[in-house]
């Protein structure tokens, strides 16, 4: 958790205490460290740099306009999956030539509104959809840039509903079908298809799925070239770990070993889409409790003014996200260590939404917490906020950004009437 640190009995955002940010702007509230955000892809271009590869933040994991304008003043590209976020990267400033565009089922409208913005390239993922886009450059009297999103049926053995490149995922194209689409490149008159994009699952924790796609990669690009096609460039999605519990986990040097000699070989430029490794340790959601109520059998649980509805991976994942005091003793995952009589006490931490998976951890050791008290949940700036929504009528959370002594709204909390606008 870069970016946070314990003093002096409290929590920090670089040199903010987190009790000034809830005084000053409430709770439910997304923090994020400015830079953290920086160090994170600072490290990517860094390990990646003998590649020199084009970094495209994926917006997916939190699409605040301050965070991408952000990291593309800092060089970063945007992997964009909507014409939604596609808006979003055009208006924080980004360079179109450093958008691509994933996701199995962008519509016609979405793939001619970025052919006509520019953007460098589609991972496009069925043939059906090379039909779409080759009928949208057409009608646009232009060429578009494609690279296949192949399905390598490799197992990223990450959770069952975050792997994305085994036979029975919905993504990308089969090996064999995309060895028949090169073969008859000439079909797509108005498409340049010169790319091979993989995204195998989030997060992975080892680099050996990378290197076991990367062996059929090896194989298939020699066949592919053998037919004529021009492959230029290959792009390795994302998935690069964080630590959730404080634990170590590998690092961005050591996905570039796996990665980098496989991609040289094959004469190929690279593209990597980072979205979790960047935002997720780089923020906090920052909540207050509101309640504690004993249940049966003496079972406790602590209620906090942040639901679901802010984050929502707990309930979608079972995902784990450690929860601690702001006040007292240093969270494990900031290095702290409950000290010997310490009193910890096993709770179930719990949103106010009226729907039981509304639970972000279960049976859970921390300090005791009383109503009133600030409490942190660790590592959520991905997947955070850009999952959150307005159920049970909740307003959306606020967002600030933490820069050195001073903190900055990126984004304002929702009111009532935000709720019913449009209806
Ligand atoms: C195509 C694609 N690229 C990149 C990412 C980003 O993954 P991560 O946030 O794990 O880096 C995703 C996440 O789902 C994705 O679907």
């Amino acid at each position: 958790m870069d970016g946070f640190t314990h003093r002096a009995g409290q929590l920090y955002c670089e040199e903010v205490p987190l009790t000034l940010l809830a005084e000053r702007y409430g709770t439910p509230l997304y923090v994020y460290s400015r830079s953290a955000l920086l160090n994170r892809l600072k490290e990517l271009q860094e390990a990646f740099a003998p590649a020199s590869p084009l970094i495209c933040y994926s917006v997916k994991a939190n699409s605040n306009l301050s965070i991408l304008r952000l990291l593309g003043k800092a060089g970063a590209g945007f992997d964009i999956v909507s014409g939604g976020e596609l808006f979003r990267a055009l208006n924080a400033g980004a360079d179109p030539s450093k958008i691509v565009f994933a996701g199995v089922g962008k519509s016609p409208r979405e793939i001619a509104a970025a052919i006509r913005a520019g953007i460098r390239m589609f991972n496009a993922e069925s043939e059906a959809e090379l039909q779409a886009a080759d009928a949208a450059a057409k009608a646009l009297h232009c060429r578009a840039t494609v690279a296949l999103r192949i399905n390598p049926d490799v197992d990223a053995r990450t959770h069952a509903k975050t792997t994305t490149g085994r036979k029975d995922n919905k993504f990308g194209i089969a090996l064999p079908h995309a060895r028949e689409i090169f073969a008859r490149h000439g079909r797509y008159p108005n498409l340049d298809i010169t790319g091979i994009h993989l995204h195998l699952g989030s997060p992975i924790y080892t680099v050996e799925p990378y290197r076991k796609a990367l062996e059929k990669m090896r194989s298939f690009v020699a066949e592919v070239r053998g037919t004529g096609a021009q492959l230029r460039t290959i792009n390795m999605g994302g998935g690069y770990c964080i630590s959730y519990e404080g634990q170590k986990v590998i690092a961005p040097r050591d996905y570039a070993r796996a990665i980098l000699p496989a991609v040289r070989q094959m004469g190929l430029g690279l593209i990597i889409e980072p979205g979790r490794f960047i935002v997720g340790n780089s923020a906090l959601l920052l909540g207050r409790v509101t309640y504690v109520k004993e249940g049966w059998l003496g079972r406790k649980f602590v209620i906090l003014d942040a639901g679901m509805n802010d984050l929502m991976r707990p309930a979608l994942y079972g995902s784990y996200h450690q929860i601690w005091p702001v006040r007292g003793p240093a969270a494990p995952i900031l290095g702290g260590r409950a000290r010997k009589g310490a009193r910890l006490e096993t709770v179930d931490i719990v949103g106010p939404i009226c729907e039981t998976t509304d639970c972000f951890a279960r049976e859970r050791r921390i300090p005791r917490m009383r109503a009133g008290e600030l409490v942190a949940l660790f590592s959520t700036g991905a997947y955070g906020m850009s999952m959150s929504s307005s159920y049970n009528s909740r307003p959306r959370a606020a967002e600030v950004l933490v820069s050195g002594g001073r903190a900055r709204v990126i984004r304002k909390r929702e009111t009532y009437d935000d709720l019913t606008r449009g209806e």
